[in-house]
C-alpha cells in the first residue's frame, strides 16, 4: 500500500506519519517512512538546494525540474522496491505538492505538470492520500512556535508571501476535489481525531 500525506505549511503531515508507523510498527507490518523532496543520497541533496535560502535567484522552472529529479530518483530506487515486496510505503509529499505549489502557487500550468508528474513516476500514483488542510495562518503560527522551541528558520519556500501559501491552499482544496484518492481532513481537529480517521480510512482499502 502506497499512501501518501499532503497538506499547506505547518499541516501536522510528520506527527501523523509517526503515529501510522508506530501503528505498523505494532502490527508487524513492514514499511518505509519517506519524505519529499529527499530520501536518497541525490534526493536529499536536492532537497539542500531547494529550501536554502542561498539559491533565492531559482527559477520556477528549475525548482519544477529539480523536485520531478528528486522524485524519479526516489520512485525507482526506493519505492517501487519496496512495493514489490509488499512494504507499505508512506510518503510526506508526493505529486499533489507539486500541482499545489509549483501549479497554483508559482502558477506553472496544471497539465504541463500532470504530464511531467507522470513522466517523473512512470504514472505510480499512491493508492490514498491524506491532505492535512490547514489555513494558512494557523499553519505559520504552528512553525513559528516550532522554530522557537527548538531550531531552524524559515526556508526557501516559507519564506513566500502570503498570497503564495493561500493559493497553495485554495489549490489543494482544488485538487481534492477532482480526485477520490484525495481524503480531506480537517487539520484543526484534536490530534486523536485525526489518527482514527486516517485508520479507518486505511481500513476500508485493507
Ligand atoms: P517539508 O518537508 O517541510 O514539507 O518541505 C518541503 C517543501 O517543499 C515545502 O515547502 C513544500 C515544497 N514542495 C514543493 O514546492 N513542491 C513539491 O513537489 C514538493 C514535494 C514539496
Amino acid at each position: 500500500m502506497f499512501i501518501s500525506f499532503e497538506g499547506p505549511e505547518g499541516s501536522g503531515k510528520s506527527t501523523q506519519i509517526d503515529i501510522l508507523a508506530r501503528d505498523l510498527k505494532k502490527k508487524g507490518i513492514d514499511f518505509i517512512c519517506i519524505r519529499e523532496p529527499g530520501g536518497t543520497l541525490l534526493s536529499e541533496k536536492i532537497r539542500d538546494i531547494l529550501k536554502s535560502n542561498s539559491y533565492n535567484d531559482l527559477t520556477i522552472q528549475s525548482e519544477l525540474l529539480l523536485f520531478l529529479a528528486s522524485r524519479s530518483q526516489l520512485v525507482n530506487k526506493v519505492i517501487k522496491p519496496a512495493l514489490k515486496i509488499n512494504k507499505y510505503v508512506l510518503c510526506d509529499r508526493y505529486i499533489d505538492s507539486t500541482l499545489a505549489y509549483q501549479g497554483y502557487g508559482r502558477n506553472i500550468p496544471i497539465e504541463s505538470i500532470k504530464l511531467l508528474n507522470s513522466f517523473a513516476t512512470g504514472g505510480l500514483e499512491p493508492d490514498i492520500t491524506f491532505l492535512l488542510q490547514l489555513d494558512v495562518d494557523t499553519g505559520f503560527r504552528r512553525i513559528k512556535k516550532r522554530y522557537e522551541e527548538k531550531t531552524g528558520t524559515f526556508d526557501r519556500i516559507e519564506m513566500e508571501d502570503k498570497s503564495f501559501h493561500q493559493r497553495v491552499f485554495d489549490g489543494y482544496n482544488k485538487i481534492a476535489s477532482s480526485n477520490n484518492r484525495i481524503i480531506t481532513i480537517n487539520a484543526n481537529e484534536d490530534i486523536d481525531f485525526i489518527t482514527n480517521k486516517i485508520q479507518s480510512e486505511i481500513n476500508k482499502l485493507v
